[in-house]
C-alpha cells in the first residue's frame, strides 16, 4: 500500500446526485459528457490538466506575483527553476501547452514538411497541420497491444525512424517526443531510447524537441524501469534527458502542478529570438506570455514539488492501484499502467457492442450513470474521421481515467473501482451509442449523441 504524503489544508464538498438525477443530468447533456455540468459529478477524470490541488507553498507564492507587463519579478523567478532543473538558457512563457505550440510550429513547420514523433498529442497534430505539415508516428508496435508489457511502450521504434529520415530529411524540421506518451497510454519512453532518438537527430541536422507536459513522471519511470538510473535522483534524471534535446514546451497544467500556463525552453539565441516575436503575437509580451505574474510564481515552485520522489511514488502508485483494481476483476486496461490515468479497453468490456456504436462513448456514458464519474473517450470520436476516406480513424476504443495530482483520496479510486466492477457484471446488457449531431471540426467536444 502506497500512503498520501500530504494532508488536506482545504476541501472544497463533491456530491454523489441521485441514480435518476445522474440520467436526467446526461440526458440533458446529449450524452456527452464535456456538456455536464461539474457541480453534477462526483469525481471527475475527464482530465488531469490543469486540475490539480496547490501545495500551501504555491499559494503563498501566489502573493508575491509581481503584475508587472515587462521584466517582472515572477518571470526571473520561473525562469531561474527552468534553467536550474532542466538546464535550458533561454525561456518564454505561454498561456498552455497550445499556445505553445502554436509558436514553435509557426516556426518550425511549413507547407509539406513531416514532423516525426513518438506520437503526437492531438493539440500538436492540430497545430502541424495548421501550417501544412504532417505529423508521423513512429511508437513501438508493442504500444498497439494493450497487454504487452513493455516498460517503455512510449518508445520511438528507432530503426523505423532512422530509415526515415535518410530519406527524408529534407522534409523535416522537428522531431517530437511527447513525454510521457499520452496519446499511447502515458506510457513513458527510456532514457537510452531518448540517447538513440537524439544521436540521429544530430546525424541527420534536424532539431529534436520534447513535448514536455509529465516529464517528471516520465523521469520516475525512468528511475524505477531502467535499472542504470535506479540511484540516480529525479533531477538528474530530468537534466540527463533534457540535455539530450535542442529545447522543449511543456503544458504547466500537468507536471508543472498550475491551473493554467505553459512555456518554451531552447538553447539556442538566435531561435530564441525569432520564437520571441510570435509569442508577442500570439500571447503578449516575452516576460509574461499570456499569464499573470502570480500564474509564474506557482509554476516556479510547482515545478520543483514535482520532482520530489514521495509525491512521485504516491502518484504513480494511486494510478496503478486503480489500475490493478479493474484488472483484477477482469476489466482489459492499457498496461503497464501509465503515469497520469488508467485507460480501459472499451471494446473488451462490452464486445457485443459493434465498433460503429462507440463503446468508448458508451462506457463512460454509464460510468456517470453507474457512479457519477466523469471520464473521457479516447477511441474514433476524438481521433476523428480520415478526410480522404470519411472513416473513423483506426485504433483501440479506450475510456481514459485521468487523475487529477494531489485532489482525491484511495477512498475515490475505490469509488471508481466499484463502480467499473460493478457496470461489468452486466456489461452483456449494456448498449451502443449514436451520433445524433455530429460536430464537423473536434467531434468531441460538441457533439450530440443518443442510445443506438
Ligand atoms: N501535449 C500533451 C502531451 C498534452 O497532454 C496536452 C494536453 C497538450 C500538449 C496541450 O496542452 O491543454 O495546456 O494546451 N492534454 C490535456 C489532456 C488536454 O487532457 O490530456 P494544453
Amino acid at each position: 500500500m502506497i500512503y498520501e504524503p500530504y494532508r488536506n489544508k482545504t476541501v472544497e464538498p463533491i456530491r454523489l446526485l441521485t441514480r435518476s438525477q445522474r440520467k436526467t443530468s446526461i440526458q440533458a447533456a446529449h450524452y456527452n459528457l464535456f456538456n455536464l455540468r461539474s457541480e453534477d459529478i462526483y469525481i471527475d477524470l475527464l482530465t488531469d490538466s490543469g486540475t490539480g490541488a496547490m501545495s500551501d507553498t504555491q499559494w503563498s507564492a501566489l502573493m508575491r506575483g509581481d503584475e508587472s507587463y515587462a521584466g517582472s519579478k515572477s518571470f526571473f523567478r520561473l525562469k531561474e527553476a527552468v534553467n536550474s532543473l532542466l538546464g535550458f538558457e533561454y525561456f518564454i512563457p505561454a498561456h498552455q501547452g497550445r499556445s505553445a505550440e502554436l509558436v514553435l510550429m509557426s516556426h518550425f513547420v511549413g507547407k509539406g514538411q513531416i514532423s516525426p514523433g513518438n506520437i503526437h498529442f492531438d493539440t500538436t497534430t492540430a497545430h502541424i497541420e495548421f501550417q501544412g505539415g504532417t505529423a508521423k508516428s513512429f511508437v513501438i508496435p508493442e504500444a498497439n497491444d494493450p497487454d504487452n508489457m513493455h516498460p517503455f511502450k512510449g518508445n520511438f521504434d528507432v530503426e523505423k525512424l532512422e530509415g526515415f529520415l535518410k530519406t527524408h530529411s529534407k522534409n523535416v524540421s522537428l522531431v517530437i517526443a511527447t513525454l510521457t506518451c499520452n496519446s499511447g497510454g502515458g506510457q513513458p519512453v527510456s532514457l537510452e531510447n531518448l540517447k538513440d532518438v537524439s544521436r540521429l537527430c544530430k546525424q541527420y541536422g534536424v532539431q529534436f524537441f520534447f513535448d514536455a507536459a509529465r516529464i517528471t513522471e516520465n523521469a520516475y519511470f525512468i528511475k524505477t524501469r531502467e535499472a542504470e538510473y535506479k540511484k540516480w535522483t529525479i533531477r538528474r534524471i530530468l537534466r540527463a534527458c533534457c540535455d539530450l534535446a535542442d529545447g522543449l514546451w511543456m503544458s504547466a497544467k500537468k507536471d508543472g502542478l498550475g491551473n493554467i500556463g505553459g512555456f518554451i525552453a531552447v538553447r539556442n539565441e538566435g531561435l530564441y529570438e525569432t520564437l520571441k516575436k510570435y509569442t508577442i503575437l500570439f500571447d503578449g509580451f516575452p516576460t509574461y506570455g499570456g499569464l499573470a505574474g502570480r500564474d509564474l510564481e506557482v509554476l516556479a515552485v510547482g515545478l520543483k514539488e514535482a520532482t520530489d520522489i514521495d509525491y512521485l511514488r504516491w502518484r504513480t502508485g494511486q494510478v496503478a492501484q486503480l489500475g490493478m483494481w479493474l484488472e483484477e476483476s477482469g476489466i482489459t486496461c492499457i498496461k503497464p499502467f501509465g503515469g497520469h490515468g488508467v485507460y480501459i479497453d472499451a471494446r473488451r468490456f462490452m464486445p457485443q457492442i459493434p465498433e460503429d456504436q462507440f463503446p468508448g462513448q458508451a462506457l463512460s456514458v454509464y460510468g456517470y450513470i453507474e457512479g457519477g464519474i466523469r471520464s473521457c473517450e479516447i477511441g474514433p470520436i476524438l481521433r476523428g474521421r480520415d478526410p480522404k476516406t470519411g472513416k473513423h480513424k483506426p485504433g483501440l476504443d479506450l475510456v481514459r481515467l485521468a487523475i487529477p495530482r494531489r485532489v482525491y483520496s484511495m477512498n475515490h479510486m475505490r469509488h471508481v473501482a466499484d463502480t467499473f466492477i460493478a457496470l461489468k457484471k452486466s456489461a452483456g446488457m449494456l448498449r451502443g451509442m449514436k451520433f445524433t449531431y455530429e460536430a464537423p471540426l473536434l467531434a468531441h467536444f460538441s457533439s450530440k449523441f443518443d442510445w443506438a
